[in-house]
């Protein structure tokens, strides 16, 4: 087997005394669409954020494509969208996409644009308006169209589909399949198991800082004898040792 895209060996996190992850280790391999669950305050943003070298580590190494994470190299070929997108105010979002495109070393391709926002179902007119017009779902469809346009080899996102209507959503399952076609690694976070059962090869729960259940979600049911994934999640969650 290929080295793993992602890799938490024993990582741990505390906000002054309050740990948050516990010698959490997962992997996940190139290729995997990856869902990561768990009640708020959970620890998934945490997970995130020290995967991103956005926060030190308490105890653990972390490893993208190999590399190390907190060298800058290990995030050359990730795109992120955080749980809270907040583009530059003053920006358009057409600006605000050049920029990212600029970033990513992406050629501006008018045509690639345009379909990625009738696929997100965003009007391409509000592209000349400053972003702080954009309702939540709006700024949060151009987050998107960013992180999909970016070619990037590794997806990690958190809470994507949030505030999204039913029309953005199927659109972003759209998208998530091609990128599925070409090979991508996606790592992504919901409250929504319905959409981790759809979009996922393997989920894990995150509770308590640890990960329980690691296996692909249709066998979460099957593992606690519930017919719902919502009960299945909560007998987890209710006797994790179980797990
Ligand atoms: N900067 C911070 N300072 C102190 N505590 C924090 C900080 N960020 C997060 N926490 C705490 O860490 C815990 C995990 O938070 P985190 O944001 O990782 O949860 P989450 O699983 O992403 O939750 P949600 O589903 O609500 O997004 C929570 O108890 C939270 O209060
Ligand atoms: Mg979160």
């Amino acid at each position: 087997m290929s080295a793993p895209v992602i890799r938490f060996a024993g990582v741990s996190k505390r906000y002054g005394r309050a740990p948050v992850l516990r010698a959490v280790d997962l992997a996940v391999a190139a290729g995997e669409f990856f869902g990561l669950v768990g009640v708020n305050g959970a620890g998934k943003t945490t997970l995130i954020k020290c995967m991103l070298d956005f926060c030190a580590l308490d105890a653990g190494s972390i490893e993208l494509f190999g590399i190390r994470h907190t060298l800058p190299r290990a995030r050359a070929r990730l795109a992120f969208l955080p749980e809270r997108f907040l583009p530059p105010y003053y920006l358009t979002g057409r600006d605000f996409l050049g920029f990212m495109l600029s970033l990513q070393d992406r050629p501006h391709d008018d045509d690639a644009v345009a379909r990625m926002l009738a696929v997100l179902d965003l009007d391409p007119a509000a592209l000349d308006r400053p972003v702080r017009a954009y309702s939540k779902g709006m700024t949060q469809k151009l987050g998107l169209a960013a992180c999909f346009l970016s070619g990037r080899d590794l997806y990690v996102l958190d809470e994507p589909m949030s505030g999204l209507d039913p029309k953005a959503r199927a659109g972003v399952k759209a998208l998530l399949a091609e990128l599925r076609g070409r090979g991508a690694t996606l790592f992504f976070t919901s409250h929504a198991l319905s959409d981790v059962a759809e979009i996922c090869d393997r989920m894990v729960i995150l509770h308590q800082g640890v990960p329980y259940f690691a296996g692909a979600p249709r066998s979460l049911c099957d593992h606690y004898g519930e017919s719902s994934l919502e009960r299945a999640f909560l007998r987890c969650i209710e006797a994790p040792a179980d797990a």
